[in-house]
Protein backbone atom coordinates (compact mmCIF):
# COMPACT_ATOMS: atom_id res chain seq x y z
CA UNK A 1 0.00 0.00 0.00
CA UNK A 2 1.15 3.33 -0.73
CA UNK A 3 2.02 5.82 2.35
CA UNK A 4 -0.72 8.17 0.86
CA UNK A 5 -3.41 5.41 0.52
CA UNK A 6 -2.11 4.02 4.12
CA UNK A 7 -2.89 7.42 5.29
CA UNK A 8 -6.24 7.60 3.40
CA UNK A 9 -7.06 5.10 5.38
CA UNK A 10 -5.87 5.73 8.71
CA UNK A 11 -7.62 8.94 8.59
CA UNK A 12 -11.05 7.19 7.47
CA UNK A 13 -10.96 4.57 10.57
CA UNK A 14 -9.85 7.21 13.08
CA UNK A 15 -12.73 9.97 11.87
CA UNK A 16 -14.93 7.02 12.72
CA UNK A 17 -14.18 6.75 15.76
CA UNK A 18 -13.77 10.10 16.49
CA UNK A 19 -17.47 10.77 15.49
CA UNK A 20 -18.50 7.63 17.15
CA UNK A 21 -20.18 6.43 13.78
CA UNK A 22 -18.88 2.76 15.11
CA UNK A 23 -22.42 0.52 14.97
CA UNK A 24 -19.63 -2.72 15.41
CA UNK A 25 -18.48 -1.20 19.11
CA UNK A 26 -21.55 -3.34 20.85
CA UNK A 27 -19.84 -3.88 24.48
CA UNK A 28 -20.53 -7.45 23.87
CA UNK A 29 -17.96 -10.67 22.41
CA UNK A 30 -19.95 -12.03 19.87
CA UNK A 31 -21.64 -15.50 21.45
CA UNK A 32 -19.74 -16.85 18.53
CA UNK A 33 -16.00 -16.12 20.00
CA UNK A 34 -17.82 -17.08 23.74
CA UNK A 35 -18.85 -20.56 22.89
CA UNK A 36 -15.32 -21.22 21.21
CA UNK A 37 -13.33 -20.66 24.09
CA UNK A 38 -16.21 -22.26 26.22
CA UNK A 39 -15.32 -25.28 24.82
CA UNK A 40 -11.20 -25.03 24.71
CA UNK A 41 -10.04 -23.32 27.88
CA UNK A 42 -7.25 -24.78 29.89
CA UNK A 43 -5.13 -26.16 27.12
CA UNK A 44 -4.63 -22.75 25.61
CA UNK A 45 -3.70 -20.97 28.75
CA UNK A 46 -0.26 -18.76 28.32
CA UNK A 47 -0.37 -19.08 24.39
CA UNK A 48 -0.55 -16.20 22.11
CA UNK A 49 -3.45 -14.71 20.56
CA UNK A 50 -3.63 -11.87 18.07
CA UNK A 51 -7.35 -9.59 17.66
CA UNK A 52 -6.83 -8.46 14.16
CA UNK A 53 -8.54 -5.16 13.49
CA UNK A 54 -8.73 -5.19 17.15
CA UNK A 55 -10.77 -1.54 17.50
CA UNK A 56 -11.61 -0.42 21.40
CA UNK A 57 -9.73 -4.05 22.27
CA UNK A 58 -12.82 -5.31 24.12
CA UNK A 59 -12.38 -8.82 22.24
CA UNK A 60 -8.83 -8.54 23.26
CA UNK A 61 -9.37 -8.38 26.70
CA UNK A 62 -11.82 -11.69 26.07
CA UNK A 63 -9.09 -13.30 24.75
CA UNK A 64 -6.78 -12.51 27.80
CA UNK A 65 -9.06 -13.10 30.24
CA UNK A 66 -9.04 -16.92 28.65
CA UNK A 67 -5.15 -17.00 30.06
CA UNK A 68 -3.91 -16.15 26.49
CA UNK A 69 -1.19 -13.72 25.75
CA UNK A 70 -3.39 -11.11 23.58
CA UNK A 71 -2.32 -8.65 20.99
CA UNK A 72 -4.45 -6.06 19.20
CA UNK A 73 -3.64 -5.14 16.02
CA UNK A 74 -5.21 -1.77 14.65
CA UNK A 75 -4.12 1.20 12.27
CA UNK A 76 -6.48 3.68 14.36
CA UNK A 77 -4.33 5.37 17.20
CA UNK A 78 -7.83 6.67 17.95
CA UNK A 79 -9.22 2.92 18.72
CA UNK A 80 -6.04 2.02 20.28
CA UNK A 81 -5.74 4.83 23.04
CA UNK A 82 -9.54 3.54 23.85
CA UNK A 83 -8.17 0.28 23.82
CA UNK A 84 -5.30 0.61 26.09
CA UNK A 85 -7.53 2.75 28.51
CA UNK A 86 -9.31 -0.59 28.81
CA UNK A 87 -7.03 -2.24 29.47
CA UNK A 88 -5.93 -0.29 32.42
CA UNK A 89 -9.69 -0.01 33.48
CA UNK A 90 -9.84 -3.44 33.50
CA UNK A 91 -6.85 -3.86 35.70
CA UNK A 92 -7.81 -1.11 37.97
CA UNK A 93 -11.52 -2.53 38.30
CA UNK A 94 -10.88 -6.64 39.31
CA UNK A 95 -7.53 -6.63 39.91
CA UNK A 96 -7.89 -10.11 41.08
CA UNK A 97 -9.51 -11.12 37.44
CA UNK A 98 -7.59 -13.94 35.67
CA UNK A 99 -5.81 -11.90 32.87
CA UNK A 100 -3.28 -13.21 30.11
CA UNK A 101 -0.56 -10.42 29.18
CA UNK A 102 -2.55 -7.96 26.15
CA UNK A 103 -0.70 -6.04 23.95
CA UNK A 104 -1.69 -3.04 20.98
CA UNK A 105 0.39 -2.73 18.27
CA UNK A 106 -0.62 -0.04 15.88
CA UNK A 107 0.32 -1.40 12.28
CA UNK A 108 -1.33 -1.73 8.90
CA UNK A 109 -2.08 -5.76 8.94
CA UNK A 110 -2.16 -5.83 5.18
CA UNK A 111 1.99 -6.39 6.92
CA UNK A 112 0.86 -7.82 9.96
CA UNK A 113 4.23 -7.24 11.99
CA UNK A 114 3.98 -9.75 15.06
CA UNK A 115 6.11 -12.71 12.38
CA UNK A 116 6.00 -16.47 13.44
CA UNK A 117 4.27 -16.51 16.39
CA UNK A 118 2.91 -19.65 16.73
CA UNK A 119 -0.30 -18.40 17.87
CA UNK A 120 -2.97 -20.55 18.80
CA UNK A 121 -5.79 -18.53 17.74
CA UNK A 122 -6.17 -15.33 15.15
CA UNK A 123 -9.56 -13.07 15.41
CA UNK A 124 -10.93 -10.94 12.85
CA UNK A 125 -14.19 -9.07 13.06
CA UNK A 126 -14.94 -6.83 10.28
CA UNK A 127 -11.43 -6.18 9.05
CA UNK A 128 -10.06 -8.73 6.52
CA UNK A 129 -13.83 -7.53 4.75
CA UNK A 130 -13.05 -3.71 4.81
CA UNK A 131 -9.27 -4.44 3.00
CA UNK A 132 -8.57 -3.23 -0.33
CA UNK A 133 -8.35 -6.31 -3.10
CA UNK A 134 -4.78 -6.24 -3.41
CA UNK A 135 -3.86 -6.33 0.24
CA UNK A 136 -5.30 -9.26 1.35
CA UNK A 137 -2.99 -11.87 -0.18
CA UNK A 138 -0.41 -9.75 2.09
CA UNK A 139 -2.76 -10.38 4.81
CA UNK A 140 -3.37 -13.38 4.34
CA UNK A 141 0.72 -14.56 4.54
CA UNK A 142 0.83 -12.82 7.64
CA UNK A 143 -1.91 -14.92 9.36
CA UNK A 144 -0.80 -17.86 7.87
CA UNK A 145 3.02 -17.19 8.98
CA UNK A 146 1.64 -16.38 12.73
CA UNK A 147 -0.30 -18.78 13.51
CA UNK A 148 1.29 -22.18 14.96
CA UNK A 149 0.47 -25.79 14.15
CA UNK A 150 -3.31 -26.58 14.72
CA UNK A 151 -3.90 -23.25 14.95
CA UNK A 152 -7.28 -21.65 14.40
CA UNK A 153 -8.64 -18.26 12.50
CA UNK A 154 -12.06 -17.04 13.46
CA UNK A 155 -13.00 -14.43 10.72
CA UNK A 156 -16.45 -12.54 10.64
CA UNK A 157 -16.95 -11.01 7.33
CA UNK A 158 -20.08 -9.65 5.44
CA UNK A 159 -20.75 -11.50 1.97
CA UNK A 160 -19.30 -9.08 -1.39
CA UNK A 161 -21.82 -6.40 -2.16
CA UNK A 162 -21.71 -3.34 -4.95
CA UNK A 163 -20.36 -1.10 -2.50
CA UNK A 164 -16.79 0.73 -2.58
CA UNK A 165 -15.09 3.36 -0.91
CA UNK A 166 -12.91 2.32 2.37
CA UNK A 167 -15.51 1.03 4.61
CA UNK A 168 -16.65 -2.49 4.42
CA UNK A 169 -16.50 -4.03 1.06
CA UNK A 170 -16.87 -7.81 2.05
CA UNK A 171 -15.63 -11.07 0.69
CA UNK A 172 -16.70 -12.62 -2.82
CA UNK A 173 -17.66 -16.05 -2.86
CA UNK A 174 -14.94 -18.34 -2.21
CA UNK A 175 -12.34 -15.84 -1.18
CA UNK A 176 -11.79 -17.18 2.19
CA UNK A 177 -10.49 -20.90 0.91
CA UNK A 178 -8.85 -19.17 -2.24
CA UNK A 179 -6.60 -17.05 0.44
CA UNK A 180 -6.12 -19.24 3.06
CA UNK A 181 -6.84 -22.81 1.69
CA UNK A 182 -3.54 -24.36 0.63
CA UNK A 183 -2.51 -24.20 4.58
CA UNK A 184 -5.83 -24.27 6.19
CA UNK A 185 -8.95 -25.71 6.09
CA UNK A 186 -12.47 -24.56 6.59
CA UNK A 187 -13.62 -25.88 9.90
CA UNK A 188 -17.08 -24.31 9.78
CA UNK A 189 -18.57 -21.61 8.26
CA UNK A 190 -22.44 -20.28 9.40
CA UNK A 191 -24.25 -16.96 8.10
CA UNK A 192 -24.22 -14.70 10.64
CA UNK A 193 -27.07 -13.28 12.70
CA UNK A 194 -28.49 -9.85 11.41
CA UNK A 195 -28.78 -7.09 14.05
CA UNK A 196 -30.56 -3.77 14.38
CA UNK A 197 -27.35 -2.02 13.44
CA UNK A 198 -26.26 -4.77 10.84
CA UNK A 199 -28.38 -5.92 8.10
CA UNK A 200 -25.51 -7.10 5.52
CA UNK A 201 -25.53 -11.01 4.71
CA UNK A 202 -22.03 -12.06 6.37
CA UNK A 203 -20.42 -14.89 7.65
CA UNK A 204 -18.60 -16.90 10.62
CA UNK A 205 -15.21 -18.87 9.23
CA UNK A 206 -13.79 -21.47 11.56
CA UNK A 207 -10.27 -22.32 9.36
CA UNK A 208 -7.34 -24.32 10.79
CA UNK A 209 -4.01 -24.93 10.12
CA UNK A 210 -3.80 -28.70 8.52
C1 LIG B 1 -15.49 -2.85 11.82
S1 LIG B 1 -14.15 -2.39 12.84
C2 LIG B 1 -14.10 -3.79 13.96
C3 LIG B 1 -13.27 -3.55 15.19
C4 LIG B 1 -13.20 -4.72 16.17
N1 LIG B 1 -12.75 -5.94 15.53
C5 LIG B 1 -14.53 -4.95 16.83
O1 LIG B 1 -15.17 -5.97 16.56
O2 LIG B 1 -14.91 -4.08 17.63
C6 LIG B 1 -12.74 -2.69 11.77
C7 LIG B 1 -11.42 -2.33 12.41
O3 LIG B 1 -10.36 -2.65 11.50
C8 LIG B 1 -9.39 -1.62 11.55
N2 LIG B 1 -8.69 -1.64 10.25
C9 LIG B 1 -9.19 -1.43 9.02
N3 LIG B 1 -8.24 -1.54 8.08
C10 LIG B 1 -7.08 -1.83 8.73
C11 LIG B 1 -5.75 -2.06 8.32
N4 LIG B 1 -5.40 -2.03 7.03
N5 LIG B 1 -4.82 -2.32 9.27
C12 LIG B 1 -5.17 -2.36 10.60
N6 LIG B 1 -6.43 -2.16 11.05
C13 LIG B 1 -7.37 -1.89 10.12
C14 LIG B 1 -10.20 -0.35 11.77
O4 LIG B 1 -9.42 0.69 12.32
C15 LIG B 1 -11.28 -0.86 12.73
O5 LIG B 1 -10.88 -0.72 14.08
Amino acid sequence: MSDEHGNELRAHWNERYRSGHTPWDTGITPPEVQRFWKKRKPPFAGAYALDIGCGTGLNTLFLARQGLNAIGVDLAGQALSRARKRLLASRQEDPGLPVGGAAFVQADVGLLPVGELGAVYALDIGCLHSLPDGNRPGYAEGVLRALGAQGFFHLYAFDREASEGPGARGMNEGEVAALFGREMQIVAEEIGTPTSHNARRSRWYLLQMR
